[in-house]
């Protein structure tokens, strides 16, 4: 039957294309195969009993409200709780610069629709976040690629990459997703630096920074950025060229961060991602164009959402420490799982195998002999009833064939002890077989019916 819709398909399509591994995961949603492709958080961890509380006072106060149409830029008294919170990671900055969002998802999405052309360059980290990669191919972006390490970005390989003139760079220094690793405070200053000399500004997204399980916090780009400003312009001028004093024409006389870094975080990770909300913190002429932008994506973010966050960050009987205790909990929890993995691994892997140790976040990534296909080998591990992510779609280019992320936060213990068994025997295989290929002279293939 022939449809009239495929040829009335934006042309932007062309560069969103579904892909077979994703199809493939969607088997991977059955109770019996141990996932460690999502990115999910342990469900057992999720507050529920503060949420129904929080939703009870919530409709009872305030229920009018809650259920009614809200401001497209967050429910103020969130908006101020955010930038309250910010302060204590040294990020300075007024309510106007805090933005609402459905997930750190939309916050990216609504970033490429503000900021990139079609064929506008983007400066990633390779590998990168694949759902930014997905949002911004749908503006039809370009990217350039500079690879991490296990101190993260390969800061001494940047400036090339810089000269081709990115419009923007978008980094994850904690607890990257895929790579696991950390951005080095030593680093982070080059990065700004470099940022700094060739006039080009950084997306910073931090989903993870408050699941540290151990070492030192180290200070955020937005706040490293701030600094610098302070150091060049001398402190006599510093508040002039840092914050904007000017208010916005609803202002309160507040000082408004400024700078070169867009710093987005979640409560995906630390409360509950089926909440969908997030944040951008940004000068106030990005938080605007992005309003304007979200209006007509979906007008604001859920007012109920919103207003249940505020109340069960604020109005329980711990208050304002109730994030704080909660977050305690999920290290402790993620802590453990991420030690049974990587001790599962030490034992379970296949010399020629290597992986990163994270010190926080939820993934490790794997990096396999050259000569394998991680997404080939998903067919048997799939076949065998544990799943990961082949590294591929997190390369913009879709090279690193031979690498796969690994999320240790959602399985049990015990499901991890026996995911990582059965993917041990997988690797072995894959590699046994690559060798008696070799020796005969024959390409290797993996013979699974799937
Ligand atoms: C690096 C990164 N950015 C953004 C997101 C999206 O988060 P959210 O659930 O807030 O949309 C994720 C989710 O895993 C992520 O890992």
């Amino acid at each position: 039957m022939t449809t009239p819709w495929n040829h009335r398909c934006a042309q932007r399509m062309k560069s969103m294309k579904g892909s077979a591994i994703r199809e493939l995961l969607k088997l991977t949603e059955s109770p019996d195969i141990i996932s460690f492709a999502g990115g999910m958080p342990a469900p057992e961890v999720f507050p529920v009993a503060a949420f129904q509380a929080a939703t009870e006072r919530v409709l009872a106060r305030q229920g009018k409200q809650a259920l009614q149409y809200s401001a497209s830029e967050g429910y103020r008294p969130l908006r101020e709780w955010i930038a309250g919170k910010m302060a204590n990671y040294g990020i300075e900055s007024a309510p106007e610069n805090v933005l609402i969002t459905s997930g750190s998802q939309q916050a990216l999405d609504l970033l490429g629709k503000v900021l990139i052309n079609p064929g506008d360059l983007i400066l990633t980290e390779k590998p990168t976040y694949l759902g930014a990669l997905q949002a911004w191919r749908a503006y039809q972006a370009e990217f350039t690629t500079v690879p991490v390490d296990n101190d993260g970005l390969q800061v001494d390989l940047l400036e090339e990459a810089l000269t081709a003139g990115p419009k923007f760079m978008y980094i994850l220094p904690n607890f990257h997703n895929p790579g696991g690793v950390t951005l080095s405070l030593e680093r982070r200053c080059r990065l700004i630096e470099y940022s700094d000399r060739y006039g080009i500004p950084i997306i910073e997204d931090d989903p993870y920074g408050e699941l540290r399980y151990e070492g030192d916090h180290l200070p955020p780009l937005v706040v490293i950025d701030a600094e610098r400003f302070k150091h060049r312009h001398g402190r006599g001028v510093e508040t002039e060229r840092y914050f904007d004093e000017t208010p916005p024409a609803n202002g309160n006389g507040r000082a408004y961060m400024r700078g070169n870094v867009i710093y987005l975080s979640t409560f995906s990770k630390t409360l509950a991602p089926g909440l969908r909300l997030a944040w951008v913190v940004a000068p106030v002429e990005v938080i605007q164009r992005c309003i304007v932008a979200k209006q007509g994506m979906d007008l604001h973010t859920a007012t109920l959402n919103q207003l249940i966050a505020h109340e069960i960050l604020t109005g329980g009987e711990e208050g304002d420490d109730f994030l704080k205790g909660h977050v305690r909990l999920i290290r402790e929890v993620y802590r453990e799982r991420r030690d049974v993995m990587v001790t599962a691994m030490r034992r379970h892997f296949p010399a020629g195998v290597t992986w990163t140790e994270p010190a926080g976040g939820l993934f490790l990534w794997v990096t396999l002999p050259e000569y394998l296909d991680a997404a080939e080998i998903l067919k048997e591990a799939v076949a065998r009833k544990v799943a990961y992510v082949p590294g591929a779609s997190f390369h913009p280019a879709g090279d690193g064939q031979n690498t796969l992320r690994l999320n240790f936060s959602f399985c049990s213990p015990e499901k991890i002890n026996e995911g990582i068994k059965r993917l041990g025997e997988v690797f072995d295989r894959a590699i046994e077989q690559h060798e008696a290929a070799e020796s005969s002279g024959a390409i290797p293939t993996l013979d699974v019916a799937f």
